[in-house]
């Protein structure tokens, strides 16, 4: 890596927490070399100097996020958020006299706080919720608020909410304007110390979404985000996390299941058992295509058990799987899946990505679910060999290589999320990613 990349790269991880891939790396390179040009600059240290102009800063940030974001993503945890968790906050909100209060934090180019406005409208309380949406990249927030989109981020919505919420401009789809004006878009670097504030709209809040961000940051800094936004939230608030994102057991957090998706809560207001929803729920009308009627061949039947998954019905999931797998057929996808649908049991989940692994050596999405199930059961010792065998198999693939399309996983993120990892541990491995 060039020496003014390297001083730079290090400058902005340190202001925004983030780990950066090669990919992300060589695209900063591309940006410095022709800024260090059209500024007449040779000192990587008086560009540094230059970065305390915002502006400045942003146009650097810009070459390192990720953008990958659809409406719908998930929509187990929307599901499960409109059903089981918003009645009881809109209740004490009443009750308080204000609204209830999302906040989206790193919500890229708005579809994921567009969703939960598009879910309020049809539960019929969109004017009694208040959402927040705030990210790094100034470009992704312009996006947001024009609220135009193209057919692939709007293909997990049903024919009917497409119809209704958007109008179709040319190739693209425009959001109508009141969902548009209910998301409050702000710029806000997770990596500084900007939350909580009542300032900004980031205290005293009933829910933080913060879906697929935190993967890209370094773990030491991810447990700092995470104490500050459970400051951010009320009594009772949740934070919702990417649904293969998993917290270490030790942490300031317990998980609450509700429905088939789980949230955190910060540990104080631990409850025993999911809850039911305060007032009735008013009947949930789904967003996405209707099923096509289940098929019988063993290859039918395990697409059927992932769609049900993405459907967020995981009982109806899990009872495929247990069949494939009875019948001796798709045993590794059956498992990895059975895996995934019980993320919030880990002990339960750990053995059905053991199988995964045992039956495909070179899976390493299993590989990384193993080690932070080992993780979140508090097992070190397992969880650092887990993440070590992840960092070798993945960085002897090509680190473009896409492992989860949806996701837009790869072996590089995986060969630094597992790089990251280790830096917990001690141990040779610790000290050689170091
Ligand atoms: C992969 S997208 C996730 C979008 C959305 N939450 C979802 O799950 O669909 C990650 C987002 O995090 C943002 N991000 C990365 N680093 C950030 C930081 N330090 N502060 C705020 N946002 C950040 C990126 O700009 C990007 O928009």
């Amino acid at each position: 890596m060039h020496e003014r990349t390297e001083a730079v790269a290090a400058y902005l991880a340190k202001l925004t927490g983030l780990v950066f891939s090669p990919e992300q790396l060589s695209a900063l390179e591309d940006f410095l070399r022709a800024r260090f040009s059209l500024l007449h600059i040779s000192d990587p240290a008086e560009y540094i100097a230059r970065l305390e102009d915002p502006a400045e800063f942003l146009e650097a940030v810009d070459r390192l996020t990720v953008k990958e974001t659809f409406f719908y993503r998930h929509e187990a945890q929307f599901d499960a958020f409109m059903e089981h968790l918003l009645p009881g906050f809109l209740a004490e909100a009443a009750e308080e006299k204000r609204p209830a209060r999302l906040w989206c934090a790193g919500c890229c180019t708005g579809e994921e706080p567009y969703t939960l406005a598009i879910l309020a409208a049809e539960a019929g309380c969109l004017d009694r919720i208040e959402i927040l949406a705030t990210d790094i990249h100034k470009g992704y927030l312009e996006a947001a608020m024009a609220g135009v989109y193209s057919r692939r981020s709007v293909e997990k919505l049903s024919p009917e909410i497409l119809e209704k919420y958007f109008s179709k401009k040319g190739e693209s789809f425009r959001l109508r304007e009141d969902i548009r004006r209910k998301v409050d878009f702000k710029y806000l670097n997770l990596g500084g110390t900007f939350f909580p504030s009542f300032l900004n709209g980031t205290a005293g809040l009933d829910a933080v979404f913060c879906r697929n961000v935190l993967i890209y940051f370094e773990k030491a800094r991810v447990r700092e985000i995470i104490v500050r936004f459970t400051d951010c939230l009320r009594d009772g608030g949740v934070l919702a996390l990417g649904h293969s994102e998993m917290l270490p057991q030790d942490w300031p957090l317990s998980v609450q299941t509700a429905g088939e998706a789980f949230f955190y809560r910060p540990k104080k207001e631990e409850p025993a058992v999911a809850q039911p929803p305060v007032e009735p729920a008013k009947p949930q009308k789904r967003i996405i295509s209707p099923a096509p009627p289940p098929a019988e061949a063993p290859g039918a039947l395990l697409l059927e058990a992932e769609r049900l998954a993405d459907a967020g019905r995981a009982a109806e999931a899990a009872a495929l799987c247990r069949r494939l797998i009875k019948e001796n057929y798709a045993l590794e996808k059956a498992h990895y899946l059975l895996g995934l649908l019980e993320l919030a049991r880990p002990e339960k989940a750990l053995e059905h990505f053991k199988k995964a692994v045992y039956l495909n050596p070179g899976h390493l999405q299993a590989r990384l679910h193993l080690a932070q199930c080992d993780e979140k059961l508090g097992r070190a010792g397992d969880a650092a060999r887990e993440y070590r065998n992840l960092g070798h198999l993945a960085a002897a693939r090509p680190p473009g290589e896409l492992l989860d399309a949806e996701e837009g996983i790869t072996c590089g993120m995986l060969a630094l999320i597992a790089g990251n990892a280790l830096k917990k541990y001690p141990g040779p491995d610790a000290e050689k990613n170091r």
